[in-house]
């Protein structure tokens, strides 16, 4: 039997822990918490609530299990090298060197540390790059999990950058230049721009001439810029994605010890459970205080052991890279034709793994709360978990992030039937 403890609540903790900063109060974990409580189950409960609000990527999971099954020496352990002996004792934060320099593909392994997942990359790259009270700027809409991982445990300052739907959400250099005023306008001192390219939530890659524009934004202003490059491997065409490391590249690498990139396995591979991340950094201080403190965030030696095996098997990675592409493309593609024939029309995106979907004309009046009402009836009437946009601090009322690859084509289908019959009702009801 449990024993119930009796909470005193005159113990004091530290500021930290009774800080609200984490951001797990808003809808975007709420939502999580009404599909928990209810899931939707094709056989044994068909009734509950499809998750269409986490960006989970299970589109090519045959592709791993296949590999898997064909190559037990990735998941088991001999006498030869690498012993388990050897692999259990193992506890040098460097990492696994055969499992770095598989991650590292075209890079330096040297500027490679590994992270448990990007949440830690991010968090550790911003105790390097900032004080408590200092500010980073981040265009928004951005993942909400930012709120979490930037802000809470460093006490830095996420000061938003404003990008609408004008422009489909491009960031401009007036709208980094207005953060950068209202950031110094209080008081803080500004130290980097951080970017997700792809973005999440809006599905789009960064463009070349943007990604310089910022380049030349924190050239401009002495500052760090930080590209979370998570979904660059689920751009749906290759060419459409250019990576921040290009930029320098043809830059001849001027400027570049204030260019840090941030990388992780759980889109791309759909391995969040794994909790694989990397930091690139251009800057040799950065990595060498990023390695110190990687101690605190260290991957398993038997997960570096499987996905060393596993990445360094050029056969296996480009086959995987170039299906996954076309699964998530033909994903994207059923979503958005069975969103438009109910009537709803997206941002036009190219990467990801979800699409970012207009509902405004759905809302009385352009605010939070006829948005957060709106998410609410999509929560409990269609049992659908949808991410609204205020959850991603967008600017804008009535977009909503709708994730396609964390289900079963079926289960998608019946996702936008329910749709489907969400608006017609509310098309019968203002023609009544
Ligand atoms: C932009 C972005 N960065 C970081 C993360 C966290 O990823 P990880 O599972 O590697 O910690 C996510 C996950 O949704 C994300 O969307």
């Amino acid at each position: 039997m449990a024993i119930e403890i009796e909470q005193a609540s005159s113990v004091e903790l530290s500021n930290i822990a009774n800080s609200e900063t984490h951001g797990e109060d808003s809808p975007y974990f709420a939502g999580w918490k009404a599909y928990d409580e209810n899931p939707y189950d094709e056989f044994h409960n068909s009734t509950g609530v499809i998750q269409m609000g986490l960006a989970e990527n299970q589109v090519s999971f045959d592709l791993l299990e296949e590999y898997l099954e064909n190559h037990s020496e990735a998941v088991s352990w001999g006498k030869k090298t690498p012993s388990f002996r050897e692999n259990a004792l193992f506890q040098d934060y460097h990492g696994l060197q055969s499992f770095r320099k598989a991650m590292a593909t075209k890079f330096n392994p040297d500027r490679v540390v590994l992270t448990a997942g990007a949440t830690a990359a991010n968090e550790l790259l911003t105790f390097i790059l900032a004080n408590p009270g200092d500010a980073l700027l981040v265009p928004t809409p951005y993942y909400p999990g930012f709120d979490r991982d930037i802000r809470w445990r460093t006490g830095v300052q996420i000061v938003p950058i404003h990008c609408d739907s004008s422009n489909n959400f491009q960031i401009t250099p007036k709208a980094l230049e207005a953060a950068y005023e209202d950031a110094t306008s209080k008081n803080m001192k500004v130290r980097g721009v951080l970017i997700t390219n792809p973005s999440n939530p809006l599905g789009a890659t960064i463009q070349r001439k943007v990604l310089e524009q910022v380049l030349d934004f924190a050239t401009a202003k002495n500052i760090h810029l930080v590209s979370d490059e998570i979904y660059s491997g689920s751009a749906f065409y290759a060419s459409e994605f250019i990576s921040i490391a290009e930029v320098l590249a043809a830059r001849n690498y001027k400027e570049s010890e204030r260019v840090h990139i941030v990388y992780s396995l759980s889109k791309d591979l759909g391995l969040p459970g794994f909790r694989v991340g990397t930091i690139y950094s251009y800057n040799d201080k950065v990595v060498t205080t990023a390695r110190r403190m990687s101690s605190f965030t260290l991957i398993s030696s038997q997960t570096q052991h499987l996905l060393a095996a596993m990445l360094s098997d050029e056969t296996f990675t480009e086959n995987y890279i170039r299906e996954n592409r076309k699964r998530l493309r033909t994903r994207y593609e059923m979503i958005i034709k069975g969103l438009r024939r109910s009537g709803i029309e997206c941002l036009e995106g190219n990467a990801g793994l979800f699409c970012w979907m207009n509902l405004s004309p759905l809302l009385e009046k352009n605010t939070r709360e006829c948005e957060l009402e709106l998410w609410t009836s999509i929560l409990k009437e269609v049992k659908l978990n949808i991410s609204p946009g205020s959850s991603c601090h967008c600017s804008e009322a009535g977009w909503f992030r709708v994730c396609f690859a964390n289900m079963s084509e079926q289960t998608l289908d019946i996702a936008l039937n329910r749709i489907r019959v969400f608006m017609e009702k509310r098309n019968n009801k203002i023609h009544a």
